[in-house]
């Protein structure tokens, strides 16, 4: 696994064709990251300066800063009685970030066109070195990508990124993709999916047909999803994981981009302030090596459908 890198030349959509477009593909769901020395998606001069000149309330309870493309909406900022043409400035600068990667990446990677479903993009304001936050929810700490309220039912995490700070690279380390990772601790140390108590399988069927399904959020989930917050939270949690899983380091400097899987490639951000982010939830039937992806890999574990 590694890094596979793109010069601003080849991201143009005159030089992208069909074959090409289908290897990044392939080399994402490989589990590689696809990183732009200098990206695709650069900010106007004068809405950059804006962004790196916003502060947040030093709490912490945000983490970032998320926009809502369904909704078009911007939510968790704090912008301690910003005045509304700041507000409204912001919500354009991530509405339109997201527009143009979503142009980009219609091109770029023309297999999945129309077939993800655009997820939140974010703002992340905060110097990630120390910040002090709960086990879980720390990104310093190595994991795979589950969403506690957006079970995917085996569709793909896929995340673009652009480091914006001025001066100061974004440090990231990587670990075996999930293809290596999870026969490393399931069944062993942590349940396979369909491995939950018969008490608890129970007690969703009945609910299921009392029509409570909704009222349970829990209940949304597919046996996917139940299994990959599991062990998002598992590998957080795990000291000898954390402390000796095998590891490569990457710095991506200011100006720069990149994607990758993260729901496959273990990941977890060591330094870095102002970056932007947009998420896909990429179809499973959109992939072009389906085997490589963590719900084959766990149904091929468990011999049972997942979804
Ligand atoms: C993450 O997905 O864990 C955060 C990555 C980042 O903010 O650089
Ligand atoms: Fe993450």
């Amino acid at each position: 696994m590694g890094m596979v890198t793109i010069p601003l030349e080849a991201t143009s959509p005159r030089r992208s064709t069909v074959d090409q477009a289908r290897a990044w593909c392939q080399q994402l769901e490989e589990g590689n990251i696809l990183f732009f020395p200098q990206t695709p998606i650069a900010l106007a001069e004068d809405d950059l300066r804006f962004l790196l000149t916003l502060e947040q309330t030093g709490s912490g309870l945000h983490k970032n800063l998320a926009y809502k493309p369904q909704r078009d909406e911007v939510s968790g900022a704090d912008m301690k009685g910003a005045d509304a043409a700041a507000s409204e400035r912001l919500h354009r600068i991530l509405r339109e970030y997201s527009q143009r990667v979503t142009e980009f990446l219609d091109s770029f990677l023309s297999p999945y066109r129309s077939r993800w479903r655009l997820d939140y993009g974010s703002f992340r304001p905060q110097e990630e070195q120390g910040r002090d936050l709960p086990l879980r929810r720390r990104n310093d700490l190595m994991h795979t990508d589950a969403f506690p309220t957006r079970p995917t039912r085996g569709a793909r995490i896929l995340r673009f990124f652009n480091n914006l700070h001025p001066t100061k690279t974004r440090d990231w380390i990587t670990g075996e993709p999930f293809r290596a990772l999870a026969p490393q601790f399931a069944p062993q140390q942590i349940a396979l999916p369909g491995e939950q108590s018969t008490l608890m399988r129970v007690t969703m069927a009945a609910a299921c047909k009392a029509g409570l399904g909704r009222a349970i959020p829990g209940l949304k989930r597919s046996p996917y999803d139940g299994f990959m917050m599991r062990f998002h939270n598992f590998l957080k949690e795990n000291a000898d994981y954390q402390a000796q899983g095998k590891r490569e380091a990457w710095s991506f400097p200011p100006g720069s981009s990149w994607m990758v899987y993260t729901d496959m490639v273990p990941h977890a951000v060591l330094a870095g302030q102002y970056a932007l982010e947009q998420t896909y939830l990429v179809a499973p039937e959109a992939m072009v090596a389906p085997e490589h992806s963590p719900l084959a890999v766990l149904q091929s574990m468990t011999g049972e459908r997942l979804v």
